[in-house]
């Protein structure tokens, strides 16, 4: 975890290394947020990285590149869900942490709207999924989540589940088409019963009800999104085939007279002192709600001044959220745990006396590395404050010095696995400690742990308690001894009777044919992530040409750094890991290439992108292209449909021209994509 600036200039760095470094980081996290629920930072530290990678664009435009996370709204859409582009874009906020940035925004606000009077409204920011309803005729017919802003998943069949999202709308009066956009939460109680219920059953915990939420419309089954018992309110609009009123509260009135259910506690204040004053009340009042809110949204009430203010690219000027700091808690250390990860990283947590904190009982806070353990210098036995930074992993902020047992002594780092008992060193940087046996079994029980994960591939019922069985067993000392399990081995376990060895062994085989960047992202190599797996998937299209890719071939890729290509090379140099692949594959492992959308604009057709674009890069335009369900390839043939030509295109362009295949330009491509 960041803690602290390190000063770049100290360190010979320049701005631009940094620019990238922080575009790198912020992509990550956007991947992590959007993609796979589970973010690892607070919004707070999330801010921090986007205030400074702006910062330095002020400073340095002539490095401002089109595809910086600055110039876009972060995000994409998810894999197995049909895409749906948004009418309106669906844009993020601005945020704010204290009254004086409040009262900055109102001085822009001032500015801009001059002598002419405004008010705002103040609305409970709902933690949960931002989500577009389409109702035409009053009809429901498309739900979509945010997505990048411009188009999002369409999860109408979860959505339908909810009941507190109407399906026909009340009244005569119902424009044609009405979209709604609002917010899919998950109310504090069910979300506590939820993670009972995983924790008994050996799953994964959600980290907070909004990724609880996130993950319960994202689910491909919505018999199972219908029993999280999501619920949802409504504060916006998207578009409207005619006027509901002139300012926000009375459009908010007519959503109510729909049967639309709109949050009771939004309230009109006069001036930005008033706005303080409420936002200030609710900061103590929010562990009453029932739900969880991470702030305040403050909006204008008019909606012809919202016209004048206008919008970044990223975010309106006519709003702004105040985040609430972290929630915090006393506790103490009853214990300091040694965790092996599964790279051999050793992870110190604290065991905690249990807590309330945002809703959920806190037991356990990492630690994260001995460098942290030692700077803050926690013992057993002493009293900490812990935080939910973001509602995130609960980490000790602070060791309450005054109140430590005499008898408290510093807590020595391991020297050995506490584990397997076997020699450990300390990284390069000399921040982690690793544990440097390649049998350890707890190494082995977290990269089963992460193979079967749900962000790789996807193994239902291989749960923790089970993986150890069936290390303890000698079972499985490898992936591939996971696809050689029988169900009569497995029902010999503990806790497996009746059909839930089957089940087992039906999950691991239906992982067979998971997509290729699961399998990759599966295996667990050092500093791939399931992102890079996409790109490595997507570029080298098989495992065969990614076993043999060379390092500089790997490190030509965008977005693979060199020590990546490097991490990626060793892996499959290794033999034993080349051994383990060869078996999967044996057998029967057949990781499937994404699969290519059949419904879209450029269904069945083959694009090259070659040339310099002037709107998005060429990366952001080949996904465009799979989005429209196209094929973008490398190289032009007589087998490619068009050749979308930027600026100073060469030999590609010619060899179009030579084939008779047609160029197209950039606006012209804008014009297919978005239709
Ligand atoms: S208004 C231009 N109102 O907060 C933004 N958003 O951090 C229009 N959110 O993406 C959104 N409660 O998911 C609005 N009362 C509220 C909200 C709210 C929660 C979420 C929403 C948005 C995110 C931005």
């Amino acid at each position: 975890m960041r803690r602290g600036r390190i000063n770049w200039e100290d360190m010979g760095k320049t701005a631009e290394k940094r620019i990238e470094q922080l575009r790198a980081e912020i992509r990550r996290h956007d991947h992590l947020y959007y993609v796979q629920s589970s973010p690892v930072i607070s919004d707070r530290q999330y801010d921090a990285l986007f205030t400074e990678l702006k910062a330095l664009e002020q400073e340095h435009p002539d490095l401002v590149t089109a595809d910086s996370p600055t110039q876009r709204v972060s995000g994409r859409a998810l894999e197995g869900f049909a895409t749906v582009r948004h009418a309106v874009a669906m844009l993020s906020m601005d945020n704010t942490y204290n009254a004086d940035e409040l009262r900055a925004f109102d001085e822009r606000v001032r500015k801009q709207l001059g002598d002419e009077g405004y008010e705002y409204v103040v609305e409970p920011k709902i933690d949960g999924l931002a989500i577009s309803l389409r109702y035409e005729q009053g009809r429901l017919v498309t739900a979509a989540t945010r997505g990048d802003g411009r188009v999002g998943d369409d999860v109408t069949a979860n959505v339908r589940t909810i009941k507190a999202v109407p399906l026909v709308l009340l009244g005569d009066a119902v424009p044609a088409v009405l979209e709604v956009r609002g917010e899919v939460y998950m109310p504090t109680s069910s979300f506590a019963e939820l993670n009972r219920l995983r924790a008994e059953a050996g799953e994964a915990c959600f980290a907070n009800p909004r990724n609880a939420a996130a993950g319960s419309l994202k689910l491909l089954d919505p018999k199972v999104t219908a029993s999280r018992n999501l619920s949802f309110f409504a504060y916006a609009m998207g578009e409207v085939s005619e006027s509901l009123g002139r300012w926000h509260t009375e459009c908010l009135d007519r959503l109510k007279g729909f049967a639309l259910p709109v949050n009771p506690h939004i309230r009109r204040a006069g001036d930005i002192e008033k706005v303080i004053e409420i936002c200030l009340d609710w900061d103590e009042k929010r562990p009453d709600l029932g739900y969880q809110i991470d702030g305040m949204v403050i909006k204008i009430d008019r909606l012809d001044q919202r016209e004048l203010l206008g919008a970044t690219g990223r975010a309106p000027r006519w709003c702004i959220s105040y985040k609430f700091a972290a929630e915090q808690a006393e506790s103490i250390v009853e214990s300091i745990d040694v965790q092996v990860g599964k790279s051999g990283i050793l992870t110190p947590v604290a065991n905690l006396r249990p807590v309330e904190l945002a809703g959920t009982t806190v037991k356990r806070a990492s630690l994260h590395n001995f460098d942290e353990l030692n700077r803050l210098d926690v013992r057993e036995g002493d009293t900490v404050i812990i935080e939910k930074a973001g509602e995130i992993i609960p980490q000790v902020v602070e060791v309450r010095k005054e109140q430590r047992p005499a008898a408290a002594v510093a807590f020595k780092a391991p020297s050995h696995c506490p584990n397997c008992g076997s020699a450990v060193a300390k990284d390069e940087a000399g921040v982690y400690i690793r544990c440097l046996n390649p049998d350890c079994t707890g190494q082995l029980r977290e990269r089963l742990r992460y193979f079967a994960g749900r962000g790789q591939m996807d193994i239902e019922h291989l749960g923790p308690a089970l993986i150890d069985q069936l290390i303890a067993k000698g079972l499985v000392s490898n992936f591939a001894d996971l696809y050689k399990l029988t169900v009569e081995q497995i029902a010999g376990l503990e806790r497996m009777a009746g059909k839930s060895a089957a089940n087992v062994v039906a999950a691991i085989e239906a992982s067979k044919t998971r997509l290729l960047w699961r399998l990759i992202a599966g295996l667990g190599i050092r500093h791939v992530g399931g992102q890079s797996a996409q790109i490595l998937s997507e570029r080298l299209g098989s495992l065969d040409a990614l076993m043999a890719a060379e390092k500089d071939q790997l490190e030509d890729i965008d977005q693979i750094g060199p020590i990546m290509a490097k991490s990626v090379c060793e892996y499959f140099r290794d033999p034993k890991n080349r051994a383990v692949i060869e078996e999967l594959i044996a057998l029967g492992v057949r990781p499937q290439q994404q699969a290519v959308e059949r419904s879209g604009k450029l269904a069945g057709k083959t694009i090259v992108v070659t040339g310099t674009l002037a709107t998005m890069t060429r990366q952001q335009a080949e996904q465009a292209v799979k989005q429209a369900g196209g094929k973008a390839s490398s190289s032009v043939s007589k087998k490619t449909d068009f050749v979308l030509a930027g600026d100073k295109a060469g030999s590609k362009l010619a060899k179009a021209k030579e084939l008779g295949v047609r160029v197209i330009s950039e606006e012209e491509f804008l014009a297919m994509t978005r239709g």
